[in-house]
């Protein structure tokens, strides 16, 4: 991966996950380790975050690294109608490795061919969020103990959602069982079900999340995307479609987890907070382990061996 850029998941193989994964491990037992002393990244924020951002630069920080950046494009000269290539040129000048997220697919990987360094996708559009899909592998591969042979739901906006897209692909690794719960109208795009075709497994499209809580390892629910919704209207219909409440985990798999990439608006109740089920808040935690590995390995700069 040294000096490449990370802009799908298909960019990398299921070989480069165990790489990644395994050396998150390293980090996660040591993440202070100023090893990128030398290195500026920086975050370039199209669109608004809280989580991939800032598990960037608190990765990029405990590793000694330079960040610099913006988190509001009207603050840079965007505003006055420099174009992208642009403006990744000019930061390159400025930087070692690019993080960047972009409203517009495509976009990153635009980036991509026409940066110096490389660039690292936080989230094109409804595309592509390759480092979340890493961080979720990290997760559920730490509560399982392993990644083959789940039995995975993905519940809420499999349309928009781009953080199933990638993660959906990198399970077709896995020999997964695929529970897909939506709305008729935000149904898993039929490219990404075809990732699970050509792989010959299965999935199984539901309606209602009632019928896949005791049958699953893993639920990953997600937040219904109203900035990617053209008809407020149709938000409006499908906004609170799925709300997941504590007792509906009354007879879950004992080993279940509850996944969400965050941030959730009401798709869980708070009262699931405080059940051993709940893993979102200690995935978003793993994002900055996970994000070490990739600065280190594109990087090139080795952790020391603990
Ligand atoms: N999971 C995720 O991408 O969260 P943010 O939008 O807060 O970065």
């Amino acid at each position: 991966m040294k000096n490449k850029s990370l802009i799908s998941i298909h960019d990398i193989t299921r070989d480069d996950y165990d790489i990644i994964l395994n050396l998150a491990e390293e980090f996660e037992k040591n993440h202070r380790q100023p090893i990128l002393e030398n290195f500026v990244v920086a975050t370039l924020f199209f669109e608004p975050s809280t989580r991939t951002r800032l598990s960037f630069e608190s990765a990029a920080s405990y590793l000694g690294a330079k960040v610099i950046g913006f988190t509001d494009a009207a603050t840079s000269s965007v505003k006055k109608g420099e174009s992208l290539k642009d403006t990744i040129l000019t930061v390159s000048n400025y930087s070692d490795l690019i993080v960047m997220r972009h409203p517009k697919e495509g976009s990153a990987r635009y980036a991509s061919e026409v940066a110096p360094v490389p660039i690292i996708n936080a989230g094109d559009g409804a595309n592509q969020h390759p480092t979340q899909c890493l961080l979720d592998l990290y997760s559920i591969r730490k509560t399982q103990k392993r990644l083959d042979n789940l039995n995975i739901a993905f519940v809420g906006d499999l349309k928009y959602g781009r953080t199933v897209h990638s993660l959906v692909q990198a399970l077709t690794n896995y020999n997964t069982t695929f529970h897909l719960v939506s709305p008729d109208e935000l149904k898993l795009p039929s490219s990404v079900k075809q990732f699970i075709k050509d792989k010959n497994l299965d999935y199984i499209q539901y309606t209602d999340m009632a019928e896949v809580i005791d049958k699953v390892d893993i639920l990953y629910m997600t937040r219904i995307q109203q900035e990617r919704f053209s008809d407020p209207l149709e938000y409006e219909r499908v906004k609170n479609v799925y709300i997941l409440k504590n007792n509906m985990l009354d007879n879950a798999k004992s080993n279940l987890k509850v996944l969400h990439p965050l941030p959730r608006v009401n798709e869980i109740t708070e009262d699931v907070d405080d059940n051993s089920m709940a893993y979102y808040f200690s995935q978003a935690k793993n994002g900055v382990y996970v994000r070490q590995a990739l600065l280190s390995l594109i990087l090139d700069v080795k952790p020391a061996k603990k």
